[in-house]
Formats: structure tokens, C-alpha cells, sequence
């Protein structure tokens, strides 16, 4: 049997899964590390963690598929900074996609660039999760630690070089770093000289399908899988989930819900959101591209809620207890801006809130609240796309959210569009082996491998009665942040003041 392995190093833990040929799961295998808060709103973790988690579950994936494994593709959290000296030994731990301290750095950025160029260029203003800040983070704050910088990887280009002894990474998960020039689909050197950083410093860009390497001996001895296996270059975590749902061509749109949730449509050609508020950014199809809108609390959100109420009970449980409420919580809106916010408001100083408190108001009301709160800040994604000129008639759900009927008809109800899931929902890992598999040479294509992806039969159409009740709490919702914004900005900084 021949098989295809897709790696996945998300923020929680690693995952692998390998498909045959038919694109059905035969094994998959998920390993947790921790991740480090060092300081409020800093979020980092070991890239050692990793590799020893990506060992782990590769020698269980490739043990259990009892198979012949003829490719392999890599994905993962995006953004993330992993610095290495000239031995590519790690110097300190890599900071997070969701790590904030880089505001002051963002700033910077803006005013060396200019921030009309650096959209042309990149087609992204400056965000605190993106690569480039943080390397200018490590210069100001850590110099000791930057003078040792010899390479910067994202996070799973850091398994890849353990893997492969390669360096190099792919056009979409490069798109995150602020530092690609989008429509080459190259390193800027405009922006490289600004910054004063070394062009020696990045790896080389490849597209999704392409070889990055083959599997050392070492590597192969430690994970089962066979030496000199073919690694697919692979995609950012939100372009790989989008090939393994099929998500490749203009009209379609994917949601994920985890701890983060992404609305993403492929774009044809390059579009920019002129004022930034969606991530214009490159596909893991070669020459694709797509827009992104991010909320950054999504599934976050309900699990901080959970953990408040009760943490022992279940995500299914607390969706039944959320549909004891009527839609629109009897006027009960929650804003999920409980680490900042990216899309539409690029405010890493945004906070949450629960607007509309009376004395009736339940858990129930409160945790549908934090679901719709949740789902309206990701129609506030695809409103910002459509603005941009992407507007997809098709929405196929991914991540936890994907996996709860409340979910995806809350989905369907508040953006007044069919949601649909796909039969494998095993999220990046299973776009990643699809491409491990364009460069092993089993597809021609990522389009042709992307016919392995099945849709299910039950789509959450949306509810026309619902949809109006929607509609006006999306209205009311969309409000509440021109109308609080001086207030959290208070806030924020007063919390500063306390810590
Ligand atoms: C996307 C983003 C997250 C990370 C974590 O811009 O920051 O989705 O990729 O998975």
C-alpha cells in the first residue's frame, strides 16, 4: 500500500497522519507540548519540543500504517520566529504567531517602510504576531542573543532542518513574515535593507509541492519512515488546511475554529485589502494566492469560558447548554477580543466584553453569547474580504468548530451561506500529505490531488428566520467596538500599570 504522511506542528502539539491513495486516514497520531508565557501576552515554546513531539509521532504513524511511505509534507503554526546561530543551534525559544510584544517594533517598521510601500510589497501592514518584529525585538532587547543569529526559520522549516538538513521554507507560510515580496514570491531586498537584516539569514523559498529535501539517515532511524524520503516544501497551516478541504479555487472559502479562527478564499491574482485588514498572502498551490481575516480568540474564547464555568465539562455539553438560549442570547453580545484582535481591527490592545447584562441572563445565555460573539467576528473576516474583492458562495468548515453541529449551523445562520465539511477532517496534516504526495510525484498537480477530498452529505444550510435575527445583532455587534475602543486602550494600559 502506498501511503502519505502529513506532519502538522500546531501551537498545542504535533500531528501526523498518513492517507492512501483512495485519501482515506489509515493512521494519525497527536503528541502535546507546552506552551510558555513568560510574561503576559508573550508567548513562546521550545523547538526542541517539536522535533521530539514530530519523532514521536512519526515513528507512531509510520508504525501503525503498515505501509510503504513514498512522501511526506510538512505544516504549521505560522509567523513564528526560530532563531539559530551557525551551527543552527537554537539560541533562545522562538516566539509565537500569537505572541503581542512587539507593538513598539510594528511601529518602527511602518515608519522605515512607509506603510503604503510596505503593502504594496508584502500586502500586510505590520502585525505583532509576524516574523519581522520579532527579529527586531531580538535586536533591541536581546543583542547578545542577536549578534549569534546566523538563520531565521518558521516553525516547521525547523523540522524540516531536522528532518533534512535543509533550510528552507514555502511562498505561503514565507507570506507571514512581513518580509516576502508577494508578488515575486521572493525575499524583499527592499525590505530586508530598510530593516538591516541579512538576506543570508532567511532560507530558500519554495512552492508547496516542491521537494525541499530528502529524509537523513538519522532522521529515518529515529521516525521509521524511509531514508531519503521526499519532503514536500508543504504551506502555512491555514493554506495547507485549505488544499486538504479542497479550498483552491476563487468562490470557495474555508472556517477553521480552533484556538484561533480563519476565514480564507483563494484570490485571483495578488489582491490587497487597501487598508490591511485581511492578510493578503501567497497559497500553498503554486502561484496562488489568498486573503485571510484572523480572530484571534475563536475556540480560545470558549475555552476560557469553559475553564470559568466549569472546566470538566465537555465542548459538546457546553453547545447543548449554549442552545438553551434563543439566537441573539435576548440581547446579550460578547466581543471574543480577549488577546487583542487582528481582523477587521489591528488592535492588539482591543479587549472582550459582554455588552447587554441584565438580571435574566443565564450560563446558557452567556455561553451562546460567547459562541456568536465568536461567529461575528468572523463574519466581520469575511465582510473585510468581500470589501477587497473576494466574495465565495461556499463556506466548508475545518478545525474543532468543523467537528459540532452548533457550530457550523451558527456558522450558516449568521453568514447566511451553506457550510459544508469534508469527510477526512483532519485539518493541515491532511493538506500537507496531499502536497507530500504532489512531490513524491503521485499527483501531477495539487488540483489533481485535491479530487481525493470528499465532501460530506449534510450541509448546515442557513435558517432564513434565524438569519434576520443574526443580521440585527451583527449590526449592534459591529458597533461596539468604534463606540469602546477609547475605553479599552484605558484599560489596557491601567492593567499595564498594575502588573
Ligand atoms: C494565521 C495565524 C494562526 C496561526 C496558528 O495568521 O496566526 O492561524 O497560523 O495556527
Amino acid at each position: 500500500m502506498t501511503l502519505l504522511v502529513g506532519l502538522d506542528i500546531g501551537t498545542s502539539g504535533a500531528r501526523a497522519v498518513a492517507i492512501d491513495l483512495s485519501g482515506k486516514v489509515v493512521a494519525q497520531a497527536a503528541s502535546e507540548y507546552p506552551l510558555l508565557t513568560p510574561r503576559p501576552g508573550w508567548t513562546e515554546q521550545h523547538p526542541e519540543d517539536w522535533w521530539r513531539a514530530s519523532q514521536e509521532v512519526l515513528a507512531r504513524v509510520a508504525a501503525e500504517a503498515g505501509g510503504e511511505v513514498t512522501g511526506l509534507g510538512l505544516t504549521g503554526q505560522m509567523h513564528g520566529s526560530v532563531f539559530l546561530d551557525a551551527n543552527s543551534e537554537v539560541i533562545r525559544p522562538a516566539l509565537l504567531w500569537n505572541d503581542q510584544r512587539t507593538e513598539l517594533q510594528c511601529r518602527e517598521i511602518t515608519d522605515r517602510v512607509g506603510a503604503r510601500r510596505l503593502l504594496e510589497i508584502t500586502g500586510n501592514p505590520a502585525l505583532t504576531g509576524f516574523q519581522a518584529p520579532k527579529l527586531l525585538w531580538l535586536r533591541e532587547e536581546e543583542p547578545e542573543a542577536y549578534a549569534r543569529v546566523a538563520h531565521v526559520l518558521l516553525p516547521k522549516d525547523y523540522v524540516r532542518l531536522r528532518l533534512t538538513g535543509e533550510h528552507a521554507t514555502d511562498a505561503s507560510d514565507a507570506s507571514g513574515t512581513l518580509l516576502l515580496d508577494l508578488g515575486r514570491r521572493d525575499w524583499s531586498d527592499e525590505i530586508l535593507t530598510t530593516l538591516e537584516l541579512p538576506r543570508e539569514w532567511m532560507p530558500r523559498v519554495l512552492e508547496g509541492p516542491q521537494v525541499s529535501g530528502r529524509l537523513r539517515p538519522g532522521a529515518a532511524a529515529e521516525t521509521g519512515l524511509p531514508e531519503g524520503l521526499q519532503v514536500a516544501a508543504g504551506g502555512g497551516d491555514n493554506a495547507a488546511a485549505a488544499v486538504g478541504t479542497g479550498v483552491i479555487h476563487h468562490g470557495l472559502a474555508s472556517s477553521s475554529i480552533g484556538t484561533s479562527g480563519v476565514v480564507f478564499s483563494p484570490s485571483e491574482g495578488s489582491l490587497r485589502d487597501p487598508q490591511g485588514r485581511v492578510h493578503a498572502l501567497c497559497h500553498a498551490v503554486p502561484g496562488g494566492y489568498h486573503l485571510m481575516g484572523v480572530t484571534l480568540s475563536a475556540g480560545g474564547s470558549l475555552r476560557w469560558w469553559r475553564d470559568l464555568i466549569d472546566g470538566r465539562l465537555g465542548y459538546d455539553e457546553l453547545t447543548a447548554l449554549a442552545a438553551q438560549a434563543p439566537p441573539g442570547s435576548e440581547g446579550l453580545i460578547f466581543l471574543p477580543y480577549l488577546t487583542g484582535e487582528r481582523t477587521p481591527h489591528l488592535d492588539p490592545s482591543a479587549r472582550g466584553a459582554f455588552f447587554g447584562l441584565t438580571s435574566r441572563h443565564s450560563q446558557a445565555h452567556l455561553t451562546r453569547a460567547v459562541m456568536e460573539g465568536v461567529v461575528f467576528s468572523l463574519r466581520a473576516c469575511l465582510e473585510a474580504m468581500a470589501a477587497a474583492g473576494v466574495v465565495p458562495d461556499q463556506v466548508r468548515a475545518t478545525g474543532g468548530g468543523a467537528r459540532n453541529a452548533r457550530w457550523r449551523q451558527l456558522q450558516a445562520d449568521v453568514y447566511g451561506l451553506p457550510i459544508h465539511r469534508t469527510l477526512w477532517e483532519e485539518g493541515p496534516a491532511y493538506g500537507a500529505a496531499l502536497l507530500g504526495g504532489v512531490a513524491a510525484g503521485v499527483f501531477g498537480s495539487v488540483e489533481e490531488a485535491c479530487r481525493l477530498v470528499r465532501l460530506q452529505a449534510d450541509v448546515a444550510e442557513p435558517d432564513p428566520a434565524v438569519r434576520e435575527v443574526y443580521d440585527a445583532y451583527y449590526r449592534a455587534f459591529s458597533s461596539l467596538y468604534p463606540a469602546s475602543q477609547r475605553v479599552m486602550h484605558d484599560l489596557s494600559r491601567l492593567a499595564q500599570g498594575n502588573r
